[in-house]
């Protein structure tokens, strides 16, 4: 049965009908002096503030019984006990085990990939370290894209302080030469670690730059490739025939955009060092461990994910905006874009029947007040809703104490004027404010608050999947272009355009060298 036709989702379309299109915020304030302490909540190492959302307790009552009607917790404990829910591969949907103890009291069903998970970990960690200690390496080279860069990328952003001794950390992602052309110069050979990521090592984006990297790394007299080329894949063969035969592994259970927990990692722990990651898995485990268990009525991860429905499937919002005040997740947004849209972005069920309703919102942002000067006229004035999901830091870790008040009343100075809006002007100085925001507060920006930030935003995608009853968990989407480009590649080498369409013949005809 699909979610549409399930009774709590009718229930649901009358609530909106009746009450949720014409839902007041302000009015919601002024009818009830605990709406912020209700729609608020602590969650391991984040402080959520839902209430300027557009749901009151009915609305929240009737999401968790269609969270109740959609199996939503067997859903979740089925993915936890390692069970093969992303059906379309055939594969268990691991990564909460990537951050989980060691050992765990009573039998263990997964004592296996348990072993493996911290028999890796360990290995990874104590070659960060040694990279990290080792004077002669001054530049890391992270060589991957997709999940291979945007989690290490964002996090190193995030938590890197630039104060510490340690290599330079660099990302190479795009096939575009002009990465890395422009920063081989900036490299010398005998001081470079090439940290080739790919979990399927077949993506042409990262072979191709990673081909490149050794063709320069040759032709400067390097020597050494087994020094300075490290591999993280799950197909270890392959990195070997490409020359790499120190390689860190995972497994085919780990998602890509799920995978910064596994030695994709590895560029973080040599930025942070082993501690520091340590710190975030077990961030992101407290996290596991609050979705796992907490009710569904006080579970962050749910009430974010059914929220994301309400949203989607009765208001129509069609995107929502990630606000970082923290110039340290300015690769949030980013991040989040693969982590929701390649996991959301599907219109069959697990049946491969079309649903009837909308799933994976846009997602976008910027960081603050940033966006502030850019996008943030058509938040609080266009023709469209979009809900706008901040995140603040109490403490920033800067000595620049005036800057961060300042920061922190944008942020709130924001949430207040989409929310209160300015009705007391007309025209084009009007603002219709009831506009919902959702506020994320983390103490200060550490591996452990950033690790159970992004649990909770892995969970939130996950529960709006479930809701669905799509697989959040494949990425078939990505295919056709692969391929359609390995085509057009041969095509422009030799201006054969048979059996093309006319606008890409037109095209190859054009550019053909
Ligand atoms: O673009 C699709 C995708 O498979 C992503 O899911 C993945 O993160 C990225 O490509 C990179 O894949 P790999 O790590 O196998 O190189």
């Amino acid at each position: 049965m699909q979610a549409q036709e399930t009774l709590e989702w009718q229930a649901l379309q009358r609530h909106f009908d009746d009450q949720g299109a014409a839902f007041d915020l302000r009015e919601a304030f002024a009818s009830d002096a605990q709406r912020f302490a209700e729609f608020s909540q602590e969650a391991p190492h984040v402080f959520a503030d839902l209430s300027r959302n557009l749901i009151d307790a009915p609305t929240e009552a009737l999401l968790m019984a269609l969270a109740q009607a959609r199996g939503l917790k067997a859903q979740r404990d089925a993915m936890f006990a390692g069970q093969p829910i992303n059906a379309t591969e055939g594969r268990a949907v691991l990564h909460t085990l990537l951050r989980a103890p060691e050992r765990i009291d009573g039998p263990d069903p997964l004592a296996h990939q348990r072993a493996q998970v911290h028999a890796t970990l360990q290995a990874m960690l104590s070659f960060a370290e040694r990279v990290r200690a080792d004077r002669a390496i001054t530049d890391v080279v992270n060589i991957g894209i997709g999940g291979s860069d945007l989690g290490p990328q964002m996090a190193v952003l995030a938590l890197q302080d630039p104060a510490q001794a340690g290599p330079r950390l660099h990302f190479v992602s795009n096939v575009d030469g002009h990465e890395l052309a422009a920063l081989l110069p900036q490299l010398q050979a005998n001081s470079t670690l090439f940290v080739v990521a790919s979990k399927t090592f077949t993506t042409i984006e990262t072979l191709t730059n990673a081909h490149s990297a050794r063709d320069w790394f040759l032709a400067q007299g390097g020597r050494d490739v087994a020094r300075h080329f490290v591999a993280l894949t799950t197909n270890v063969a392959a990195a070997a025939e490409f020359g790499i035969s120190n390689t860190f592994g995972f497994w085919d259970w780990v998602g890509g955009r799920y995978s910064l927990w596994s030695a994709i990692g590895l560029p973080l722990a040599i930025a942070i060092g082993a501690q520091g990651f340590q710190a975030l898995l077990s961030g992101a485990h407290a996290m596991d461990e609050h979705f796992r268990t907490a009710p569904l009525a006080r579970n962050l991860p749910v009430r974010l994910g059914l929220l994301d429905v309400w949203y989607r499937n009765f208001h129509g919002f069609a995107s929502r905006s990630v606000a970082p005040y923290h110039s340290g997740l300015r690769r949030l947004p980013a991040y989040l874009q693969q982590l929701e849209m390649e996991s959301n972005g599907k219109r069959v069920d697990m049946q491969g029947q079309h649903v009837a309703f909308q799933t994976s919102p846009v997602l976008w942002g910027e960081p603050g007040t940033n966006g502030q000067h850019a996008f943030f006229q058509m938040l609080h004035q266009g023709t469209q809703v979009t809900p706008v999901e901040f995140v603040g830091v109490v403490e920033p870790s800067h000595r620049l104490p005036g800057h961060h008040r300042l920061l922190l009343a944008n942020l709130l100075a924001q949430a207040q004027a989409l929310m209160v809006g300015r009705t007391d002007a007309g025209g084009h100085r009007h603002f219709p404010g009831n506009r919902p925001s959702t506020l994320l507060m983390l103490q200060r920006l550490d591996p452990t608050s950033l690790g159970a930030l992004i649990a909770l935003q892995e969970h939130r995608v996950f529960t709006s999947g479930a809701i669905w009853g799509i697989n959040s968990f494949d990425q078939w989407g990505v295919e056709l272009g692969k391929v359609l480009a390995r085509d057009i590649e041969q095509r422009l080498a030799t201006g054969q355009v048979d059996g093309l369409d006319p606008a890409t013949a037109a095209w190859v005809q054009r550019l053909a060298s």
